[in-house]
């Protein structure tokens, strides 16, 4: 193929003049080039976005934030980590201007972890370095972020969405607890790190 670009023809390049039908040749052979390559790209992005799970978080559901601290999911005592029937694990926060409540919230390594967050205010940003969770917070809607976390340890979650003066200060934790701990913290410990 590079012969073709770099040595045309002796008899054409004596004549100033490539044949019609060889540019076309060589600008087909470009564009196959051109497609592998998209192709191959596409690829990689599909086959690790679906291998990693990173896709962007998809979940339409409303919720009026001027209500719902009163009652229903997100008031106050149902906030932080339930344990589902299923094994699994649901953690519901609200980002309010600066802080997450609760800013601390535990959960079990290699389980299933749902993260549930909404906004009272404007938005805000949730994301666990490390992890794929990095989804908006938007007042009006509920965004929901699967994830397992296959390490214990601490999560910081930065508020990686701009959300006024106290934006910088705006962070929270996710502590993740081995399997034999977690069935042993009491209830108000699965919203709270403070006895840790
Ligand atoms: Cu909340 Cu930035």
């Amino acid at each position: 193929m590079a012969d073709d670009l770099t040595t045309p023809p002796r008899q054409s390049r004596l004549e100033g003049i490539i044949p019609e039908e060889e540019i076309t040749r060589s600008e087909n052979r470009w564009v196959v080039v051109m497609l592998a390559m998209l192709a191959v790209m596409m690829a990689i992005i599909v086959v690790t976005g679906v291998t990693h799970a990173l896709n962007p978080p998809s979940n339409v559901e409303t919720i009026d934030p001027a209500t719902l601290h009163l009652g229903g999911e997100f008031a106050e005592s149902n906030l932080g980590t339930a344990a589902e029937s299923d094994g699994s694990m649901t953690v519901r926060i609200v980002g309010e201007q600066y802080a997450f409540v609760p800013d601390c919230t535990q959960v079990q390594v290699d389980t299933p972890v749902k993260f549930r967050l909404t906004s009272t205010d404007v938005v805000h940003g949730f994301l666990l370095p490390g992890t794929n969770v990095n989804t908006m917070v938007v007042p009006g809607f509920v965004a929901e972020v699967r994830t397992s976390f296959s390490r214990p340890g601490i999560y910081r979650m930065p508020c990686n969405e701009f959300c006024g003066d106290g934006h910088h200060g705006m962070w929270a934790r996710v502590k993740v607890v081995p399997k034999q701990e977690f069935p042993k913290l009491a209830a108000d410990e699965r919203i709270s790190c403070a006895k840790q």
